[in-house]
């Protein structure tokens, strides 16, 4: 198939999660499949060296004119084939400004920066990933209109709409398909019912879609308080609907895990379906990892006591390779359950245990992780920031990796951790219900089976409960201890099975369409 990916984010370019990561590596293992793939992204430049990603993308030389947000808005196209993929990457002022693509220093970019702010860069973000396929001739031809959108999150939800709403009625795109891939349900893109006018659909097409959100809109308090919620727009109009992992699909489809859409998702079930993500093998590899001050393997082990040894030194904690290391890697949001690891920490921290947190984010988590970094000077870290070498060092360094997330629609690190030998220790929920099986030390002669603690409900209690026997597998039951280890280790994190089961799922987009414009 021809697919078209269309993201926000795409690592190495741009990352500051997950999202970039699946972007950066699935497409590579589809082309790998026989697939021509092109990658549709803005073009940051935000002043430092991380624009320098983007210095192999040359320009094409092919401007399109998109008539929204009140006027004429000319975008270029800049290109890099990679690793059998088409990178292309769309350039527009409203792309170049200083922080990362959602917001800066000040906060979320945000309706008062209407003009070059995020609703317009993500607004021609879908239209030039409409006519990316029908203009950009890559390699020598187009794509051409029979190809298969996959359509990231909110950021990219305006294209099965604009498929939908000026395309198909034109006779243009009669062939080609969507899917909508959920990776977090909890951002819609609910913008304010005045920005509709701004996207430059056709006017019938404000009502078509049910996207008034009166609730919602009170949160954004603007003129008629009504919005609209760009994510339904797509939830409505693609051929369907995949999350980054099975239990997360079926979470959206119930109130608790909804954020307002599970009735309309639930309506849509026949066309939902959830694929595990998997993770870039190569990038996250114990044995060839450069960023880790020893490499080892499941079957030579002993380079990973000295992993935390370097780890334990290089953040200035007691170098003590018997004392359990607990790690925390991610972005500090209500998301990851950081405010239960800041209740648990006074507990956590009476236990002959370090911890170490890496994470940014919301303010007050940053502050909360620099004071109680003074208040437990031998045993925890908080090192606030993005930094991917440390987050390696982390995964490698650590016994442990706490991860108690409120939801995870698949969550990466606990698959980095256990490739890593670093037992996960997780809230049993969407993608982290699936991947982390709890210990069963009873099970199969001497090492038990499972990779990890799951726990619920998600409350300090519990989780503490869970992180104690944890500890105390590891400092009681060493042959557990290895097992868990060497089970986490030998498992298979490629891309491969995730690239067969997405393929499945293209063939049925193509067999039966359910969406008819
Ligand atoms: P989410 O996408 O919700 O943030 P995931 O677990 O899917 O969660 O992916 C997070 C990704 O971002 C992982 O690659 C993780 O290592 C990375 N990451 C998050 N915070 C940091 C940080 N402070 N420094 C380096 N990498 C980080
Ligand atoms: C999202 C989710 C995370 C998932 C990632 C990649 O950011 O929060 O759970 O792993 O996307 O799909």
């Amino acid at each position: 198939h021809s697919i078209v990916f269309v993201t926000s984010e795409a690592a190495p370019y741009s990352k500051t999660g997950g999202l970039g990561d699946v972007c950066g590596s699935l497409p590579i293992a589809l082309a790998a499949h026989g697939h021509r793939v092109m990658v549709v992204s803005p073009r940051y430049q935000n002043g430092t060296t991380a624009d320098q990603k983007f210095a192999n993308a040359k320009d094409l030389g092919h401007c399109i004119k998109v008539y929204c947000f009140g006027g004429e808005q000319e975008v270029s196209f800049f290109h890099e084939y990679r690793e059998g993929v088409d990178w292309v990457f769309v350039d527009h002022p409203a792309y170049h400004r200083p922080g990362n693509p959602y917001g800066d220093s000040n906060g979320a970019f945000g309706d008062n920066q209407v003009w070059f702010g995020i609703e317009l860069g993500f607004t021609l973000l879908s239209y030039a990933a409409c006519e990316a396929p029908l203009v950009l001739p890559l390699g020598g031809f187009t794509y051409g209109e029979k190809c298969l959108f996959l359509v990231n999150d909110w950021h990219a939800s305006l294209v099965p709409v604009l498929l939908a709403s000026k395309y198909r009625p034109y006779g243009v795109y009669k062939e080609a398909r969507s899917i909508l891939v959920i990776h977090n349900l909890s951002h819609q893109g609910v913008e304010p019912a005045a920005t509709f006018k701004h996207l430059g659909l056709p006017s019938q097409w404000y009502g078509a879609l049910g996207w008034v959100f009166p609730t919602w809109a009170r949160t954004h308090a603007l003129d008629t308080g009504e919005a609209v919620n760009l994510l339904k727009g797509a939830v409505v109009t693609s051929d369907r609907i995949l999350t980054v992992s099975k239990g997360y699909s079926w979470e959206i489809t119930t109130p608790e895990g909804g954020y307002g859409l599970h009735e309309l998702l639930t309506s849509r079930k026949s066309v939902l379906d959830g694929i595990t993500n998997g993770i870039d093998v190569a990038e996250w590899n114990p044995s060839t990892d450069e960023h880790i001050a020893v490499p080892y393997s499941a079957d030579d082990l002993s380079g990973k006591v000295e992993c935390k040894m370097a780890l334990q030194k290089e953040l200035g904690l007691p170098v003590r390779p018997d004392c359990p290391l607990i790690g925390f890697v991610g972005r500090l949001d209500y998301q990851k359950g950081i405010d239960l690891i800041q209740a648990a920490t006074p507990e956590i921290m009476e236990e002959d245990v370090q911890f170490v947190m890496l994470g940014s984010g919301d303010p007050q988590y940053e502050s909360w992780m620099r004071v109680a970094e003074v208040t437990y000077r031998d045993k925890f870290r908080g090192w606030v920031g993005f930094n991917v070498p440390i987050s390696h060092r982390i995964t490698a360094g650590c016994d442990i990796l706490l991860m108690p997330s409120r939801f995870e629609p698949c969550g990466l690190n606990q698959l980095y951790a256990m490739r890593y030998g670093t037992i996960p220790v997780v809230h049993a929920t969407g993608g982290l219900r699936d991947t982390v099986e709890n210990f069963n030390p009873y099970a199969e002669g001497g090492s038990g089976t499972g990779t990890g603690w799951t726990f619920s409900p998600l409350i300090k209690d519990s989780m503490l409960a869970a992180l104690r026997n944890a500890t105390k597998t590891y400092r009681e039951y060493k042959t557990s201890w290895e097992g868990l280890m060497k089970r986490c280790m030998e498992k298979d994190y490629t891309w491969e099975n995730a690239a067969t089961q997405y393929e499945q799922v293209f063939e049925w987009a193509f067999i039966d369409r359910p969406y008819v414009s």
